[in-house]
């Protein structure tokens, strides 16, 4: 380095892409809307939507591909929407296709995809262990029906059971569940019993994130019109706190703000996003949702702008994360 003007340029693909450990792909479609979120996404009025955004995948995969002077190897690669498992087991197969335009899976450890519990089949979840999942993340959200009808959630508490059962018939496969804490009208008391039986179930990572209120969603407005009152600073904190004060017992430590796990449960990829060494792919904004978002990065109101990545593994047929299953036990 020049020390009398060390910043004098920024890098170059071809330098900083051996340094890029996490790919976040974004699958921007949901069966229906909920009243929190503003994550790029939207519901498609047919499935013709989700063929033109995966092809417009494939062609940003290639052009990347070829800007960078060929595929990246990263450590770990995250699948997040939307709602990842809203795709079909055929459309996964595309997407697989053009991840494979960027992405060489040979050194990747970690595979997490997201899923709603209601769309985590046994059809599905076969699909993504095919495809190498290591991690399945289940937006399980509130306990009660209640605060998930609150939220304008789908699905039943004994939907996010359900589902972690089918999960555990795949072996090896970590599990985690995010939960949303700072509801209006999310009692101490029922917020106690969510911990509680979250902390029952067969997880090893646990997300908790506080609600926000992100601009264009029906919750802000309802708010911004009067007709909402948000949780007092100090109920959430308690909360956040509650949970925190009870993880460590079950096994789960505290790595990062809003994430707990186990040793094994913690997500690598999360962390790349703290080190600045991932990069999110999905196609160029196509609808008003993405134009809103001014960019073809996912928004997060997690942790940033990006999330996510993978390990060691053989690149040896068309579904080249299957083969990553030897390392996973190793
Ligand atoms: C991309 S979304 C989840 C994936 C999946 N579609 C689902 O809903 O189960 C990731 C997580 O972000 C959290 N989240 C999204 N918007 C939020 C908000 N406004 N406030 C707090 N948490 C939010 C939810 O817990 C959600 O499960
Ligand atoms: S929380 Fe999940 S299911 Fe609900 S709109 Fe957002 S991405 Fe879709």
């Amino acid at each position: 380095m020049n020390a009398a003007a060390p910043f004098t340029r920024l890098p170059t693909t071809e330098e900083w892409a051996p340094a890029i450990s996490g790919v976040y792909l974004h699958v921007p479609f949901c069966a229906s809307d909920c009243a929190y979120c503003a994550f790029a996404r939207e519901v498609p009025a047919s499935r013709a939507a989700v063929d033109t955004y995966l092809d417009a995948l494939a062609v940003e995969a290639r052009a990347w591909r070829k800007r960078l002077g060929g595929r990246i190897r990263p450590l770990t690669l995250y699948v997040g929407g939307g709602t990842p498992t809203f795709l079909t087991p055929g459309e996964w197969d595309r997407l697989e296709s053009a991840l494979a335009e960027l992405v060489d899976p040979a050194r990747v450890t970690e595979v997490t995809v997201e899923a709603n519990p209601e769309t985590a089949t046994a059809e599905r979840l076969a699909r993504l262990r095919e495809f190498g999942m290591t991690r399945l993340s289940l937006g399980a959200q509130a306990l009660s029906t209640e605060m998930l009808r609150f939220l304008d959630r789908t699905h039943e508490w004994s939907t996010v059971t359900d589902a972690l059962a089918r999960a555990g018939a795949h072996d090896g496969l970590v599990t985690s569940v995010d939960l949303i804490y700072g509801i209006p009208g999310l009692e101490p008391g029922e917020w106690a019993r969510t911990v509680d039986a979250a902390l029952e179930l067969p997880i090893e990572h646990l997300s908790a994130y506080c609600l926000s209120y992100e601009e264009g969603t029906s919750l802000a407005r309802r708010r911004a019109e009067g007709r909402l009152e948000g949780q007092p600073d100090d109920v959430q904190r308690r909360a956040y706190d509650r949970l925190a004060a009870c993880v460590e017992a079950r096994g789960l430590e505290r790595y990062e703000v809003s994430n707990f796990g186990t040793p094994r449960g913690r997500s690598r990829h999360n962390l790349t996003y703290w080190e600045g060494e991932s990069i999110s792919v999905s196609a160029p904004p196509r609808t008003r949702t993405f134009a809103a978002s001014g960019s073809a990065v996912t928004r997060s109101g997690r942790c940033g702008n990006a999330r996510c990545a993978m390990r060691r593994g053989r690149w040896r047929t068309s579904r080249p994360w299957a083969n990553t299953s030897d390392a996973r036990r190793s």
